[in-house]
């Protein structure tokens, strides 16, 4: 039987990578055997588009939207699928629903992002973390660099909109990440123990 593949997204801040390790643990706990990834990844892909976040390297929007795609095509042929075919269960820290949520809040070309990104393997659950612009800001201290407080708000609520408006088209779950981490992680769990009943 086919591992499941799991992906957890949200807004910075909003404690995707804390509960992605929360969930990797849980599911380890139950005997089950879990794979705990992340994108962008440690290929050298991935560090030459964190390079361009971390604006050591200057590169074109799309030619940044094009090296994540290569990354995640990487990602999924040489580790996602072999591992779900081994029948161990995937965890994705950030897929492509975080692209396409950040691309809404750029000025890139939405109808493009979305062709190139959808093509994909979808996951088997889509979990969005959700909290407010402030909480995103208290958490992260500001770290997208360069822009003023208030443009910040409105970019972070544009793609926190794209975020819930993508739970409804792609029956993503959505938890309230306002909560403790424990708290947030039980509600987590449920959602996975519901998955894996099925
Ligand atoms: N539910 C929570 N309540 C309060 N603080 C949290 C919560 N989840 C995560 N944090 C804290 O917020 C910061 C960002 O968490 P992280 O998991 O790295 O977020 P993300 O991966 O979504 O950017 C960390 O300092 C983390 O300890
Ligand atoms: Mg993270």
């Amino acid at each position: 039987m086919y591992g499941r593949f799991i992906v957890i997204e949200g807004l910075d801040g909003a404690g995707v990578s804390t509960q992605s390790k929360l969930l990797s643990k849980y599911l380890t706990s139950k005997g089950l055997k879990t794979y705990l990834t992340k994108e962008p990844t440690t290929s050298i892909i991935g560090a030459l588009s964190k390079s361009v976040l971390s604006r050591e390297l200057d590169l074109s929007a799309r030619a940044l939207q094009l090296l994540f795609c290569a990354d995640r095509a990487n990602h999924l042929e040489k580790e996602v699928e072999p591992k779900l075919s081994k029948g161990i269960n995937v965890i994705c820290d950030r897929y492509i629903f975080s692209t396409l949520a950040y691309g809404i809040g750029s000025d890139i070309n939405y109808k493009w992002l979305r062709g190139i990104n959808l093509s994909f393997r979808m996951p088997d659950l889509g979990i969005v973390v959700d909290i407010p612009p402030s909480v995103s800001l208290s958490r992260t201290s500001g770290e997208s660099a360069g822009l003023q407080l208030f443009d910040q708000r409105e970019k972070l609520q544009k793609v926190r909109q794209a975020y819930l408006n993508m739970s409804k088209e792609f029956h993503l779950k959505v938890v309230d990440g306002t909560k403790s981490p424990e708290e947030v992680g039980k509600r987590i769990e449920k959602i996975v123990d519901r998955l894996l009943e099925k």
